[in-house]
């Protein structure tokens, strides 16, 4: 068997050096492209169990539980899934009782859903085509963020200032709060599928808990991207996200690189919604993060299904709590504080001020402490860094009710935002 692969690869290498030689450097780095491209395929993608073709021209593995990506990672090797929360956390997630502004509004499917199941014991996994790779703009660091340093911003609160992170090249519209014992975030989001004006861009409607230093911080991030450079399309998809030091090394989306363990035989991450909002229908979906009591697992759960978790071992202060939640709109272009500033959008593409059927939102922002119980979080504070481009407003349609964060933008092709 080895050997037949080592004799294939030998007649590849020699057929692509042949050709290489025949057609000169533009296509050598294809040519390399392809190699490398192959054999990330490997690496990333599991043996399945049962293919599933979706309509929108996913490819969905389904994958034996025990051999999902997560075991590639050195500390995860001998790791037992946990199928369950050891907590019933069902019984108090419910509890709220503020009154929302407007009622909440359908949650699509997974389009891929509709192309049958994943059979018991898998997890179906969105695959990584050939496409997808040679698309990115790096193969080496496909799935991960694009590394550009952080910048230290003030953000002020309602009673305090403090100084937070923001990735470089990224504009923010965001609900920030601040906390030291955040042990959960949830809250619905509005479902929209902004422009992105190029490949290497992509924006986000997301929840980030944070905990660690400025420049050093870990991170859980979850919610719908449009992200040609991951994707290889511009459909809107459910993502999580991770890292231990702003990005900077470690992390990825998805299960891009071992890490999240998934125990959802129903929710694949990265796959496309089947509806987005439009003029008629306001769509959203819940997602929510929350750390078990046994200390061990911060799990997502997206609307009311667990998807799985990422071990706590994975993280050093994240290992306990989070200090920062942030909720809302994120785009990244690698010529944001460029003139004329990148055409990709945020939220529907509307700024803030339009409010509802308009401008994109988020519906009751929470926190969990140890309480147990989630909670507005409090301080808390509104933080933009492009306010000519996208903006965020936390705005209640009727009056004692609670507010729905507003947020977004068009990017360029608005008068100030050039
Ligand atoms: C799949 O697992 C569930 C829960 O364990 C069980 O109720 C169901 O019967 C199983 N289905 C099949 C086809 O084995
Ligand atoms: C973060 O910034 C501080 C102060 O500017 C510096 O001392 C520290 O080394 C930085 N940490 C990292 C990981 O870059
Ligand atoms: C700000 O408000 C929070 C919540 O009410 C409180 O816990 C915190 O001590 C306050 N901080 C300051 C600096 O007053």
């Amino acid at each position: 068997m080895t050997a037949i692969i080592v004799e294939k690869r030998m007649l590849l290498l020699t057929f692509l050096c042949f050709t290489v030689e025949a057609m000169g450097r533009e296509s050598k780095t294809l040519l390399e492209k392809q190699l490398l491209a192959e054999e990330k395929l490997k690496l990333i993608n599991k043996p399945t169990l049962k293919s599933i073709q979706s309509a929108d021209g996913d490819v969905i593995d389904c994958v034996d539980i025990y051999k999902q990506p997560a075991f590639d990672h050195p500390l995860l090797k001998n790791h037992i899934i946990k199928m369950k929360p050891t907590y019933d956390h069902s019984r108090k997630r419910n509890k709220d009782s503020s009154q929302a502004t407007t009622s909440a509004g359908p949650t699509p499917t997974q389009t891929w859903q509709k192309s049958g199941p994943c059979p018991n014991g898998t997890v179906p996994i969105l695959r990584v085509q050939r496409h997808h790779l040679l698309n990115a703009p790096s193969i080496e660091n496909y799935g991960r963020k694009p590394w550009n340093g952080v910048v230290e911003h003030e953000i002020h609160l309602s009673n305090q200032t403090i100084a937070a992170g923001i990735e470089g090249l990224h504009a923010y519209a965001v609900l920030i709060g601040s906390g030291y014992n955040y042990i959960g975030a949830k809250a619905s989001l509005g479902i929209y599928n902004p422009w992105v004006g190029a490949d290497d861009e992509y924006t986000t409607c997301q929840i980030w808990l944070r905990h660690g230093e400025y420049n050093n911080s870990e991170s859980i991030e979850l919610g719908w991207m449009v992200n040609p450079s991951v994707f290889g399309d511009k459909t809107t998809r459910f993502f999580v996200y991770w890292t231990t030091d702003s990005g900077k090394e470690t992390g990825c989306f998805n299960l891009l690189c071992p890490g999240f363990v998934q125990t959802s035989s129903e929710i694949a991450l990265g796959a496309a919604f089947s509806h987005v909002s439009g003029d008629e229908l306001q769509y959203e979906f819940s997602v929510e993060v929350w750390k078990d009591f046994d200390e061990e697992r911060w799990w997502v759960v997206y609307g009311d299904t667990t998807v799985g978790y990422y071990p706590a071992s994975l993280f050093g202060g994240l290992w306990r709590t989070a200090t920062l939640v942030f909720f809302g709109g994120d785009v990244y272009s690698p010529r944001i504080w460029e003139s004329p500033h990148p055409s990709t959008a945020m939220g529907s593409g509307t700024l803030a001020s339009y409010h509802f059927m308009d401008a994109a939102f988020i519906r009751q922002p929470r926190i969990m402490d140890f309480s147990g119980y989630y909670k507005y979080p409090d301080p808390f504070g509104i933080y933009v860094n492009q306010a000519y481009c996208y903006s965020a407003e936390n705005y209640a349609e009727i009056l004692w009710t609670e507010p729905l964060l507003y947020y977004g933008g068009p990017g360029w092709n608005f008068p100030y935002c050039q």
